[in-house]
């Protein structure tokens, strides 16, 4: 295995790394940190195949670092498809590859307690909007539960070591993981209650009361606990997960999600490599560009199959000053390795998209980003029987919802990523508009939950005047008007 790959330095970010521990990696001894996840632990002692294919035994990295894909399971200590991206690394633990086959667990390995839980509002979803919701319900005098998979509350925000833009109100010139700090004591402060390492797993309609019956399962040290939540209301912002797409090579260690390496990079410390290069210049492609400098990992370039650059033109210019290149019209056509990548070869491309001859270019890297683009996770949503619609304009699939984030389902609300890609300024306002919808509904404080809602609607239409999220107000329109049709508003 490698040497140790943890950042010690950084110009931002201090990495607060809790007691060294020991865990078993098939079989072999190897170190962690507490506040590390599995994943992360291992990639820094330099484990890079997670796992091989079934049908061609190809090797396999990790994907998206936050539990949207299932690239990172393992086997923990007896217990099959483990998320090991987001589940911390204990001492004593026994991490396997899985095999091609299936195996069920060690019995006597698992422990599963059970638990009845009543709250007024449970919210799926510890990200800006998730907080939003569960501050602004709180505080309006409701009992709110929020449940997040993640074992740091705060989303995505946790890897954003940038300032936001925007107003005071939505926390602008804090750097992102301030936000979600402040934000999470905020909740407490109302009285919200959050549960980390805690998956959503099921919506059971309503149960003999009326309320909503919703299964999560809690992921602790020592064992898991299935918790049976009935609640009034449920507001779901579960984010968004990243897209992939199809090229040779693209299952190989080194090619990864660019949000899952800002989570490895800027969570938990680790380099991702030596040399990326970095596929679609869109936000998040352009900001993990920088963030990649700061780490010290040389970016090699920056392609975009489109013509135009699609993320803000400060991000780009601050990359271009450093001497990127950002190449427009430029697509990946494979990458070369035997178990991780060690090059890629990118290819130009016409305005409709076919490769030109001739124009191949090798580049010497390690690393892989891709960032074309994120789709609204809302599975739960799906799974409860909300209507859907399809809205290119806000990521494809989601439950139809109107002005006060209100799925077709009584009750059941959603907010942020997961009701539409936009930004964390945009969730943060949905989060609070469901806080405050809620609470007029249930009577509760109804003049300053009435006022708080109005503000945040007229705040997010200002928001989306903006030209960068011109196509998020055209797709909240077209899912307005079929509320209208199915309303019959
Ligand atoms: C990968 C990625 C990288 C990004 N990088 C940037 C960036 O660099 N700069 C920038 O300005 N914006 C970035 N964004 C955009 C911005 O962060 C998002 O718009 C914003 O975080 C959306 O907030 P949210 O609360 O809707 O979702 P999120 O912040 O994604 O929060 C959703 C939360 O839901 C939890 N969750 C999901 N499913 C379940 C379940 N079943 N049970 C329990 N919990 C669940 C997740 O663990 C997560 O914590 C990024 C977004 C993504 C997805
Ligand atoms: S679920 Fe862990 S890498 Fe995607």
């Amino acid at each position: 295995m490698e040497k140790d790959s943890r950042i010690q330095s950084h110009p931002i970010l201090k990495f607060k790394r809790g007691n060294k521990l020991k865990f078993k990696f098939d079989g072999k001894r190897v170190e962690g940190y507490e506040n590390e996840s599995i994943a992360a632990a291992l990639f820094a002692s330099g484990v890079r195949v997670f796992s091989k294919s079934k049908r061609y035994n190809n090797p396999e990295g990790w994907f998206c670092g936050i539990g949207k894909c299932c690239s990172c399971l393992m086997r923990v200590d007896g217990i099959p498809n483990i998320r090991t991206c987001i589940t911390p690394v204990r001492e004593g633990m026994r991490v396997e590859r899985q095999g091609h086959k299936g195996v069920l667990p060690d019995q006597p390995d698992i422990k599963v307690e059970r638990k009845e839980k009543d709250v007024q509002v449970l919210v799926i979803g510890g990200g800006p909007a998730g907080l939003g919701a569960g501050i602004t319900s709180g505080r309006l005098g409701l009992n709110t539960l929020v449940i997040d998979e993640n074992p740091i509350p705060g989303g995505q925000l946790i890897k954003q070591s940038h300032k936001f833009f925007g107003s005071k109100a939505e926390y602008a010139r804090l750097r992102g993981f301030e936000i979600a700090g402040i934000m999470f004591e905020e909740l407490k402060d109302c009285g919200g209650e959050y549960l980390t390492e805690t998956s959503a797993i099921g919506y059971y309609g309503r149960g003999k009361t009326g309320k909503h019956k919703l299964l999560a399962v809690q992921n602790g040290a020592d064992g898991f606990l299935l918790l049976e939540i009935n609640t009034a209301y449920i507001a779901v912002t579960t984010g968004a997960y990243e897209n992939y797409f199809p090229f040779p090579g693209n299952y190989m260690p080194g090619v990864y999600g660019a949000g899952g390496v800002q989570t490895l990079m800027n969570v938990y410390g680790v380099k991702p490599g030596n040399k990326a290069l970095i596929v679609g210049a869109g936000n998040v492609g352009l900001i993990v560009g920088y963030q990649l400098l700061q780490a010290r990992v040389e970016v090699e370039a920056l392609i975009e199959a489109t013509s135009q650059i699609g993320g803000y033109l400060v991000h780009a210019s601050k990359l271009a000053r450093l001497g990127v290149p950002i190449l427009l019209r430029h697509t990946i056509k494979e990458v070369k390795g035997e178990e991780c990548v060690e090059g890629a070869t990118i290819v130009e491309i016409d305005e409709d998209m076919q490769v030109i001859e001739g124009t191949e270019q090798e580049l010497d890297v390690d690393l892989v980003l891709i960032s074309v683009g994120l789709s609204a996770s809302s599975k739960i949503l799906s799974q409860a029987g909300c209507r859907r619609m399809f809205v290119r304009e806000l990521g494809g699939w989601l439950s139809i919802h109107n002005e006060n984030m209100e799925t077709t389902i009584d009750g059941i609300y959603m907010a942020g990523d997961a009701a539409g890609i936009a930004e964390a300024s945009t969730a943060m306002l949905e989060g609070k508009i469901v806080g405050a919808a809620i609470a007029e509904k249930e009577g509760c404080s109804l003049e300053e939950a009435g006022r708080i809602r109005e503000n945040a609607i007229r705040e997010l239409t200002e928001i989306k005047k903006s030209a960068s999220l011109q196509e998020v107000a055209k797709g909240k329109g077209k899912c307005m008007q079929r509320w209208n049709e199915l309303k019959k508003v």
